[in-house]
């Protein structure tokens, strides 16, 4: 992403001239304080908002004035966990996460063994059956990051994830991203939690009211990968 600026129609500026370029393979923290343009940045980089000026291009696909059908190749390439993505209360746990396989058209079998595992990964193969009404805030944000898992995407872009789950569930979700980094998957997390960014030593890109803040490197972490 290059020299990105997203003003919205109520001339509220939320990014100015933000530059960013994240290298396939790493794990790379946007972090700031609520306002600070984290989710206005990551729907750009989904294409649920046009950039105002500057060019964006992800996975080789440039998101500068994107079709309908760019916006749509390029997200099956990746994992989104975000407020924009709501999960489908007429589905139940299953349902919701096997979804994201069946529009990629992936065989049944590949599909049932797939969801078993993710829904193993996030703790809810108990629930599966369970409709989405059944299921508290952090449950069903499990089921948001669990469908961003299943696709096995290289790209994975995810927006304040953990921002309603208790303690154990943030670290267990973030062993989870560590490993997926560690096999060369890319994440981008965006989160105003300093604590949680203390512990994981990755790159942190800081954003202060649309701006690129100063600090670069996350302390006693490494700077670049
Ligand atoms: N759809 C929108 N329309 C108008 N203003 C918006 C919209 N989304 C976000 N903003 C504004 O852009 C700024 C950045 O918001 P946002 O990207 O949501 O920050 P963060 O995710 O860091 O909290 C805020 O001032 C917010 O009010
Ligand atoms: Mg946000």
């Amino acid at each position: 992403m290059f020299s990105v600026s997203k003003t919205y129609p109520s001339q509220i500026t939320a990014l100015s001239d933000i530059y960013i370029e994240v290298t396939a393979g790493e794990f790379v923290f946007i972090a700031g304080p609520s306002g600070s343009g984290k989710s206005s940045l990551l729907r750009i980089l989904f294409g649920a908002e046009k950039p105002s000026s500057g060019e964006v291009i992800v996975n080789g696909i440039r998101l500068t004035h994107p079709s309908f059908k760019k916006v749509y190749q390029l997200r099956r390439t990746m994992g989104i966990v975000s407020p924009d993505f709501k999960l489908l209360r007429d589905r139940n746990v299953r349902e919701n996460i096997a979804f994201a396989l069946e529009v990629t058209g992936h065989p049944p079998k590949k599909i049932r063994e797939k969801v078993s595992e993710t829904l193993r990964q996030v703790g809810l193969q108990e629930r599966e059956k369970d409709s989405i009404l059944s299921l508290s805030a952090g449950e069903q944000q499990r089921v948001a990051i669990a469908r961003a898992l299943v696709k096995e995407s290289s790209l994975i872009l995810a927006d304040e994830p953990m921002g309603i789950l208790d303690d154990e569930m943030t670290g267990k979700v973030m062993e989870i991203f560590s490993e997926l980094h560690q096999k060369g998957t890319t994440i981008v997390l965006a989160t105003q939690d300093g604590h949680l960014i203390q512990r994981h030593p990755h790159r942190v890109i800081p954003l202060m009211a649309g701006k690129r803040g100063n600090a670069e490197s996350n302390e006693g972490g490494r700077a670049e990968e």
